[in-house]
């Protein structure tokens, strides 16, 4: 089997790759962390107006957390491998993102490398969560509420369609998440939050 610091190593790695940053940088757009919310997410790269760059960011972020996972499994032999090795290696790069080394550990909210981690340990509760963020997202255009919403049902939907390294792992992100939005709970709360699409308003 795999060592599980190893598992975690590797994912904080692959987690810590900024991709929004990275890809707004090379198209010209400057620092995304002077635009909106000043976050590096797909979110906040929408606020840019480039649709393309932010749904690349979404799926980089994402594949970068289902990739963490996956990797650790192929790595300590697919079968037979005990489930906390890919969900260590998952959360690891949602901490990544969160606090990459070569950002001075400022990064990101987590939310799609959490979703791309979900997909990749348990599929069925990552499918529930994507509908969950999308169902919220339509009905109330914040992006923070839905990906809140979603990642705090998570643990409730591995409880009933996957195993215990998923329940704590899974909350554990929650827990991480609402730590990372507690700026957008304030602008929720003070009903100054900007809704999806919108390219300026709310933010500091
Ligand atoms: O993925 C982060 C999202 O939930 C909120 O992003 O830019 O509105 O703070 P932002």
């Amino acid at each position: 089997s795999m060592p599980l610091e190893f598992a975690a190593l590797g994912g904080y790695l692959l987690g810590s790759v900024p991709f929004g940053l990275v890809l707004t940088r090379l198209a010209g757009l400057g620092d995304i962390r002077a635009i909106g919310s000043g976050n590096i997410g797909a979110t906040n790269v929408l606020r840019t107006g480039r649709k393309d760059l932010a749904l690349a960011t979404l799926l980089l972020d994402s594949g970068k957390g289902a990739f963490a996972a996956l990797g650790a499994m192929a790595l300590a032999g697919w079968s037979g491998v005990d489930p906390t090795v890919p969900v260590v290696a998952g959360v690891a790069a949602v901490v990544g993102h969160n606090y990459p080394l070569w950002l001075r550990f400022k990064g990101g909210k987590g939310v799609a490398t959490t979703l791309g981690v979900l997909l990749a340990t348990a599929w069925p509760v990552g499918i529930a969560a994507c509908l969950t963020w999308l169902l919220m997202a339509v009905v109330f255009r914040y992006s923070s509420l839905a990906a809140l919403t979603a990642l705090t049902v998570a643990p409730g939907f591995a409880f009933a369609m996957a195993g215990w390294p998923h329940v704590a792992g899974f909350a554990g992100l929650a827990a991480l998440a609402w730590w990372r939005h507690r700026d957008n709970v304030r602008r929720l709360r003070d009903g100054t939050e900007s809704r999806i699409g919108q390219t300026s308003g709310g933010e500091p």
